[in-house]
């Protein structure tokens, strides 16, 4: 839904693993630098929840931090775009995430399914407050930037559902002012005459006909209101439907597609199957890591014909190569006319052109580790604005401000 103030807001986060590989890249990295260009955009380092599953390791965050921007940089995040920060340099994502633990029932967390998955994968020791309590903290990451849509993969789609149940909730205890109706029709008011006369029409159209463009085209002309105060406006959205103040808006879970990027093996690419080529690895290693991939096991010698389906060299052909050079390699496997060493040469030149570009837009960073310091450090300032002045209404509608 389109959010007070900020209609097409996006957010997302990663838990920094230190270098990434092909396979985020084509997986998640592509998608953030698409979206970049259609909205406000804000990327971050989950670093907090690296440590609910990984407290005991604190050595390598710090370079794991680091070397992980420096990808997304290389990748093409846009600093001039997209604000990137980290997590724990706005700590007002743990003073939402102790205010929103309040209204949270226990068994909304014990049913998110990756706590019962993690649970049996990684033994009892994750038995902590922290674990059980991450998706909250998600939830807190994403509803202090009133984010309306968030990138994810599947697995992460019951988070931003999470998400919304636990804003519907917030706005349900706290939007509910006991003057609601004479404040949102002052506000009404304020628009002038011509905006609430319109506002007036499309509420009444969604209200009693359930016309959802009319929902649509109300947040839109909400949106465009310059002399609307935040709280008003926050009256204004909730009043559309019928509720109370919208204080932090419901966010989509904006899918992305599982990436199709197989590792050097055939199984996803992850570096716990050690089947990985970095985005920014060494190119000699690049060569040898794909001149040693498995082909199809019934080519055992050169005179034997093959099957590009059977074959994960194949699979990675989809993602880097065109249809002449599929249709040539698909003749060619068949027939044996053709050897593996050969079928591989265009897919190694097609990765290394592709690197080439990631380390020459990486190149300045590596060089002089300031900037991407000072780069994050603007991205936690403009990242901390927006998270206060959500504070602010959060902290009003819980009786916190003592003015
Ligand atoms: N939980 C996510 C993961 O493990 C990372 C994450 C944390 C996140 N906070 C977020 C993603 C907010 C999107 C929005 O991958
Ligand atoms: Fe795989 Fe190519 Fe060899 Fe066929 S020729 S088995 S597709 S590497």
């Amino acid at each position: 839904m389109n959010v007070p103030g900020t209609p097409d807001r996006i957010l997302s986060g990663m838990r920094p693993t230190g270098r990434l590989h092909l396979g985020h890249y084509h997986g998640v990295l592509k998608n953030w630098i698409e979206l970049q260009h259609e909205y406000e955009s804000f990327f971050f380092v989950a670093d907090w929840h690296a440590l609910t599953t990984h407290y005991e390791s604190p050595e390598q965050m710090s370079e794991h931090v680091w070397e992980m921007v420096i990808d997304w940089l290389a990748a093409g995040v846009d600093p001039g775009r997209a604000t990137m920060f980290i997590q724990s340099r706005v700590p007002e994502h743990a003073e939402l995430n102790l205010l929103l633990s309040n209204i949270t029932p226990l068994s909304w967390l014990e049913r998110v399914p990756s706590y019962k998955d993690q649970q049996e994968k990684l033994g009892d020791h994750l038995s902590t407050h922290g674990f059980l309590g991450y998706p909250l903290l998600q939830s807190a990451d994403i509803l202090i930037y009133r984010a309306s849509g968030v990138p994810v993969g599947e697995d992460q789609v019951p988070h931003v559902e999470l998400t919304r149940e636990i804003a519907r909730r917030f706005n349900y205890i706290y939007g509910r002012e006991r003057d609601y109706e004479e404040k949102a029709e002052a506000a009404v008011r304020k628009m002038g005459k011509k905006a609430a006369k319109l506002y007036r029409s499309l509420r009444q159209s969604y209200t009693e006909k359930g016309d959802e463009s009319a929902l649509e085209r109300a947040r839109a002309l909400l949106n465009e209101q310059q002399n609307v105060t935040i709280g008003d406006k926050e009256r204004l959205y909730g009043y559309l439907e019928g509720g109370g103040r919208i204080i932090l808006p419901e966010p989509e879970a904006m899918l992305t597609k599982a990436s199709k990027l197989p590792g050097l093996d055939g199984q996803k690419m992850s570096k716990s199957y050690n089947n990985t080529i970095y985005m920014r690895d060494d190119e000699a290693r690049v060569e040898s890591k794909i001149r040693s991939m498995p082909t199809d096991p019934a080519r055992v010698r050169r005179t034997d014909p093959g099957d590009p389906e059977k074959c994960p060299v194949f699979d990675l052909h989809q993602i880097y190569t065109g249809p002449d050079v599929h249709s040539w390699i698909n003749e060619g496997c068949k027939s044996a006319s053709i050897g593996c060493i050969d079928c591989k040469q265009p897919l190694i030149d097609k990765v290394l052109e592709e690197q080439r570009l990631m380390k020459e837009r990486a190149s300045p960073y590596v060089e002089d580790s300031t900037l991407v310091k000072k780069l994050i450090a603007d991205g936690c300032e403009r990242a901390q604005e927006v998270a206060e002045e959500t504070m602010h209404e959060v902290r009003e509608a819980m009786g916190l401000l003592y003015t």
